[in-house]
């Protein structure tokens, strides 16, 4: 696992965007793994940045989103589908078939599921997936608890991510409490992995994901079982980190490290 720390918000995401920018310029048809939340907002931008003035093209790209609350319409402005289409895809050149993001309405969730799985497969993987952090430690909506082998599924939130997402609904009873979201288990399977998290308040859950025990109360734990995962984070965010120092180093003299 690589971690890397940066001043800001906009260096972070800077970062974790030239690392996407990097797939796709060596893999047009990349399949790219998209999250929501207020994390990768700025990625986004970032994104679109290029596309707009360095012509990063999306024309080749597939997506897949990590999920969706059941029981909002795609059109329901705190709906993920609607979150990703203003924030992100009507902005650049992805052409809509290629787009593909959980349903939070369909009369049978086990079939979709399954689908959904079926359909990454037959695209081929995930080249990169981008993914955010709870503050109670979850990747996707895979709450703690969940079996780090897990697949698309149909998951309770828990009360922490109703409390932390109240922000976005007019009151906390509006949350939902179910949600779609691929497994931990799917999530390994992505060739690559970006975290991003900023903010004080995601400063203990990045520490117990990066230094702590892998476990199914911390998901974004299982990320130390990847081969090729990358944290991104702001100085608040790596506040708990008791190697930060270690971190910074390498940062620091990347460019005089050893070509093997
Ligand atoms: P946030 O959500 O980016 O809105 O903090 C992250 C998450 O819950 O994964």
């Amino acid at each position: 696992m690589e971690v890397i720390i940066k001043k800001t918000y906009e260096e972070m995401s800077k970062a974790a965007a030239q690392e996407v920018a990097r797939l796709l310029n060596t893999k047009p048809n990349a399949v790219l793994g998209m999250a929501t939340g207020s994390t990768p907002l700025g990625l986004y931008q970032e994104l679109v940045r290029l596309h707009r003035n360095e012509g990063l093209d999306f024309s080749q790209v597939t997506t897949f989103n990590l999920d969706e609350y059941v029981g909002l319409l795609p059109d329901h402005p705190q709906s993920y589908h609607y979150f990703m289409h203003e924030n992100f895809f009507k902005h650049i050149n992805i052409p809509k078939q290629n787009i593909y993001i959980p349903s939070g309405n369909t009369s049978n969730y086990q079939a979709f599921c399954s689908w959904y799985e079926a359909r990454i497969e037959e695209c081929g993987g995930i080249d990169l997936q981008i993914l955010g952090i709870g503050s109670d430690g979850h990747v996707a909506f895979n709450e703690p608890g969940s079996s780090l082998t897990s697949r698309t599924r149909l998951k309770t939130l828990a009360k922490q991510t109703i409390d932390d997402n109240a922000r976005f609904f007019d009151k906390a009873e509006d949350v939902p409490i179910y949600a779609i979201t691929m497994g931990v288990g799917t999530i390994l399977e992505a060739r690559q992995l970006l975290l991003l998290a900023n903010g004080e308040n995601k400063a203990w859950a990045t520490a117990a994901a990066v230094e702590g025990p892998v476990t199914g109360m911390v998901t974004a734990s299982a990320l130390q079982m990847h081969p090729l995962s990358t944290v991104f984070l702001d100085d608040s965010a790596a506040g708990q980190l008791k190697m930060r120092e270690y971190y910074d180093w390498i940062e620091e003299h990347r460019p005089g490290a050893p070509q093997l």
